[in-house]
């Protein structure tokens, strides 16, 4: 059993200071634990502190901080050294989704580590067995998932690849209730874990209704909002089920079935989009027209909003069958 006095203790590291690098850093600063982030591009080096100070005055206003930010960042210490991560129970990788720079960067890490570290990696798409071919000690290597910003959701996928061993997994699970997070444990690496199946299963229908023209992109998200948008922080989709009475899904799932889409292709419109070379807000080009401002204020609504819905899922916990 981890203590709560133990937090300060356990030196963590994250390798990789991006996006979701740095607010993973933050999320672990906040749980109390010394934590060390390499920086394997010299960009990181140069705007690692300055995200990671912006994070955390996110993580202030949003009320979920109780020392000054100073103190947090007096945990906090950044290299290009991998070095600095030799006392680490646990390395979390968060570098480019690409295999052989995750490879890369796992050997420099069980050099610095002296393959005694739990190492994770934040990979959306790729296997977390075949990432496991790449390292030292695959018994010791598992898939830690988050969602961004990673202070700020409660979502956390940790998953076993072929050969992780039960300990070191089972560790990092009763850790991540001290991040705050409401973790899952897949026993089994299956692609996409299980947040990107439910949601891609949802993109398949959606991009399906747009090529046909049966439904527009407005529609399309007016109904996702309106309705999923309505209950999905309250409860989950089984429990919803439950709600609502299970007899009527019955009929509804062998009508509906039969007519959803099954297709293995990728979607016209995203191949458009991709040929247009549209990023969505990232370049003002995306499924909708938007101005530059336009977009930074999208950000910046998105950046409100997650301190709302991390509140409100605090007032509204799950009931306890759902434990
Ligand atoms: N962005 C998200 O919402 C999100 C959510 C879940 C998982 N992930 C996963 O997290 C990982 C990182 O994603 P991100 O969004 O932080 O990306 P990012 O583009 O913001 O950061 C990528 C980081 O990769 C490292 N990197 C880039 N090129 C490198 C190179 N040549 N050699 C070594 N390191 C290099 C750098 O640290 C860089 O900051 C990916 O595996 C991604 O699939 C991202």
């Amino acid at each position: 059993m981890i203590k709560p006095n133990e937090l300060a203790e356990i030196e963590l590291g994250v390798v990789g200071l991006g996006l979701m690098g740095s607010s993973i850093v933050v999320a672990l600063l906040i749980a109390g634990h010394p934590v060390r982030g390499v920086a394997p591009i010299p960009s990181d080096m140069k705007d690692a502190e300055l995200r990671i100070t912006k994070q955390l005055k996110h993580a202030e206003e949003s009320g979920i901080l109780n020392q000054p930010i100073s103190q947090y960042l007096s945990r906090l210490m950044l290299s290009e050294d991998f070095g600095i991560l030799r006392d680490c129970r646990l390395v979390q990788e968060c570098v480019v989704e690409r295999t052989e720079i995750k490879g890369l960067m796992y050997r420099k890490i069980a050099e610095a580590t002296r393959g005694k570290a739990i190492v994770s990696s934040n990979t959306s798409a790729i296997p977390i067995s075949v990432l496991q071919d790449l390292v030292p000690n695959p018994e010791r290597f598992l898939g830690v998932h988050w969602a961004e910003p990673a202070y700020l959701t409660r979502f956390l996928e940790i998953t076993k690849g072929a050969k992780t061993a039960e300990e070191p997994a089972k560790w990092v699970f009763e850790l991540a209730h001290y991040w705050d997070k409401e973790p899952t444990f897949l026993q089994k690496d299956i692609r996409g874990f299980v947040t990107n199946r439910l949601m891609y299963a949802v993109y398949r229908e959606a991009f399906h209704l747009i090529d046909r023209k049966e439904a527009t992109v407005e529609d399309v998200d007016k109904s996702f909002r309106y309705d999923a948008g309505s209950w999905i922080t309250a409860m989950g989709l089984m429990k919803r089920m439950d709600l609502l009475g299970l007899a009527d899904f019955r009929v509804a799932l062998s009508r509906l079935f039969p007519e959803l889409s099954n297709s293995t292709e990728v979607p016209e419109l995203m191949k458009q989009m991709v040929e247009k070379e549209a990023r969505g807000i990232q370049n003002a080009r995306g499924l909708y027209a938007y101005t530059e401002q336009e977009a930074e204020e999208w950000e910046k609504a998105f950046a409100a909003f997650n301190k709302e819905i991390y509140r409100l899922a605090a007032e509204h916990p799950s009931a306890p069958t759902e434990k």
